[in-house]
């Protein structure tokens, strides 16, 4: 445990890892169905009453930033669908100490809150979207609306919201086709555009390494079109290696998280709608924190809570998947594993 600023205690897992970034889930609805994520039957929504308020994420937040966090990014399910939050964005934006605010969304809401979440604190977001053909779009999220998603971005992008980085997911047969047309849908309205390696998150989402297209062959296909230079990471624990187009600059990326695994940078955790801290995408286990706010907890004693979770963290699930694909013993289900859904990515 390191004192580094006036006040913030800097903890370290069993990896040296610190913790730096909290994703906090505002709620485990969303209006779209992406079968990667979200399955559909199994899925059992959180009651109501057991998701936290604004009062208390932001009360959880501070504590957060008293234990070494300074980014916060706020996600879902689609984290638009909860009401008013603008108000959670004004409050989390005025917290001492925090470096960066952001949002990950599907865009769809985007149109008629943007302004709002823009007064409210809100400086930039990164938007999910696989494909820009409507039939493709349907069939992936299993709603029609890529308009609204479309003209989300266009709004965002007009208030200046910036920068927006668009995440796409690409699956071998699916939309390996579509990585061309959303690169230039993004080098021609200035968006940012990163791939992301299909995972095999959660207990259902039919993941087969066949499925998953590498980072090499995702760079091969654009590089032979616009050629690329490598940028490296934002920072050493950003999930995207980032590549320059050689004839214009602009910026892409991938996140490689199946091939090149980065779990040795990662100092991110995830708090759910519900209040539970998770400290790996992958897993299963997490520390009731919502329990601590509702049975009168101190400060102090969630702070001890958080320290110690992450004192004895020792999670590298990627990087453990990458050594038993190597090995050929890799069985994506064997090991229960948190749903995607109710962490948002
Ligand atoms: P920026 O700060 O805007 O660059 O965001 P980011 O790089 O943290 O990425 P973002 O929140 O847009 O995450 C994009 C996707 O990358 C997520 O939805 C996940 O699919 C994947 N990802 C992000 N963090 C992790 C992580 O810690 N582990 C793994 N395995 N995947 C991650
Ligand atoms: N593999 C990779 N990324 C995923 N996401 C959701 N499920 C998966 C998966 N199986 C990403 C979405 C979105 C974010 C919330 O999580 O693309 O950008
Ligand atoms: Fe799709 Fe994102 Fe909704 Fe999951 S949370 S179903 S990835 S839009
Ligand atoms: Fe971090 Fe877990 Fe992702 Fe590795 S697999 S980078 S430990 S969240």
């Amino acid at each position: 445990m390191e004192v580094d600023r006036v006040g913030i205690v800097g903890i370290k897992d069993t990896l040296g890892r610190e913790l730096r970034e909290m994703r906090i889930s505002v709620t485990d609805r969303c209006n779209f169905r992406c079968s990667y994520c979200m399955p559909l039957e199994q899925y059992e929504w959180i009651d109501r009453r057991e998701i936290l308020t604004f009062e208390e994420i932001t009360r959880l937040a501070g504590l957060f930033l008293r234990s070494g966090v300074e980014e916060i990014r706020i996600t879902g399910g689609e984290p638009l669908l909860r009401h008013g939050l603008d108000t959670l964005v004004s409050a989390l934006a005025g917290l001492e100490g925090l470096r960066d605010l952001s949002l990950t969304t599907n865009a769809s809401h985007l149109k008629n809150q943007a302004a709002r979440l823009m007064r409210a604190g809100l400086r930039r977001i990164n938007v999910s979207l696989d494909t820009i053909h409507p039939a493709r779009f349907r069939a992936l999220t299993k709603r029609d609306n890529l308009a609204s998603v479309l003209e989300g971005l266009m709004t965002a992008r007009l208030l200046g919201l910036a920068p927006i980085k668009i995440n796409s997911v690409v699956q071998r047969g699916v939309n390996d086709d579509d990585i061309l047309p959303l690169v230039d849908f993004a080098r021609r309205n200035g968006f940012w555009l990163r791939f992301i390696e299909f995972m095999d998150v959660g207990n259902s989402n039919q993941w087969v390494s066949e499925r998953m297209m590498s980072k090499r062959e995702i760079l091969e296909i654009i590089h032979a079109r616009y050629p690329l230079e490598e940028a490296g990471r934002s920072d050493p624990s950003a999930p995207a290696v980032n590549y320059r187009y050689v004839d214009r600059g602009g910026d892409i990326g991938v996140i490689a998280s199946v091939t090149e695994p980065f779990c040795i940078g990662c100092t991110r955790a995830r708090l759910t709608a519900d209040g539970r801290l998770v400290l790996c995408l992958f897993s299963d286990r997490s520390v009731d924190l919502k329990r601590l706010l509702r049975t009168g907890a101190d400060d102090r004693e969630i702070l001890a809570t958080i320290r110690s979770a992450w004192e004895a963290r020792a999670d590298r699930y990627s990087e453990e998947r990458l050594e038993a694909m190597k090995a050929g013993e890799y069985e994506p289900g064997s090991r229960r594993k948190i749903e995607m859904i109710s962490i948002g990515g």
